[in-house]
């Protein structure tokens, strides 16, 4: 079983829909899925899988939510699932603090927005991430920055800027940055009502094939992340 948490303490930078997309990825290719839902305050990630659940054609993903102290305590008996994905709620909080921790069997990645103060707002994220790195054992080392909702307007100033703030940060914190990048496209707020990722939303679609494609090299490259030793 490998984890993939999704973490930011701030709010709006895309962290259920990244959450529900990757668990929807993963179950098409026929993997075992258990998706977290961490947010105590809106449970986006099980609205969608309660929606999704009503079509029976979708590969099932299994979504839950826990205590925190019982998802740090109770992680591994989850090991019959390939992936357990955890999608956190924002602010620095015990639902954060644990999904933070639940990525030393696996991932973190922290999905930013391109602006100035989302930036800013990522050092608070990123000073979480060496707190609990500071006060527990454990190898937290596969961390990654995201970019999420990228404008698809390339020649923005905005974007270097954004991109160099962030790799600066990375240097900082000793955290990297993927090389997937999820742009700012419709098709993620559309397929999220159907209770699908934007992948299966593609099929019916076809105007949702660069979000799909975004979300499968995003996928690809957690996959790859996730097998190195
Ligand atoms: N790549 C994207 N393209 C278009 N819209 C997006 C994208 N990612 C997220 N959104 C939209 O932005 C809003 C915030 O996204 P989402 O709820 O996934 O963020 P979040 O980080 O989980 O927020 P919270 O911190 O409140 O839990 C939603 O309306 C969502 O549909
Ligand atoms: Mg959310």
């Amino acid at each position: 079983m490998k984890v993939i948490s999704v973490v930011n303490t701030k709010g709006g930078t895309g962290k259920s829909t990244i959450a529900v997309n990757i668990a929807a990825v993963l179950a098409e290719k026929g993997k075992k899925v258990m998706l977290f839902d961490m947010d105590e305050k809106q449970k986006s990630s099980m609205d969608f899988c309660r929606i999704r659940a009503g079509d029976k054609t979708l590969p099932k993903i299994m979504a839950g939510t826990l205590l925190p102290e019982l998802l740090v305590e109770d992680i591994r008996d989850y090991d019959n699932f390939d992936y357990v994905v955890i999608d956190a709620g924002a602010g620095d909080n015990g639902q954060a603090r644990a999904a933070v921790l639940c990525s030393e069997h696996g991932m973190l990645l922290i999905p930013v927005q391109p602006s100035t103060f989302d930036s800013w707002a990522a050092e608070d994220t990123l000073s979480m991430l060496r707190d609990c790195q500071r006060r527990f054992i454990g190898s937290f080392d596969k961390n990654y920055i995201l970019m999420s909702r990228q404008p698809t307007n390339r020649n923005m100033n905005i974007l270097k800027d954004a991109d160099e703030s962030f790799r600066s940060k990375c240097e900082k914190y000793h955290v990297r940055m993927m090389e997937s990048v999820i742009h700012e496209r419709t098709a993620f707020r559309e397929s999220v009502g159907e209770g699908m990722g934007v992948s299966e939303y593609a099929k019916k679609k076809p105007s949702a094939k660069k979000a799909a494609a975004d979300m499968e090299n995003l996928v690809e490259e957690i996959l790859g992340i996730l097998e190195e030793e």
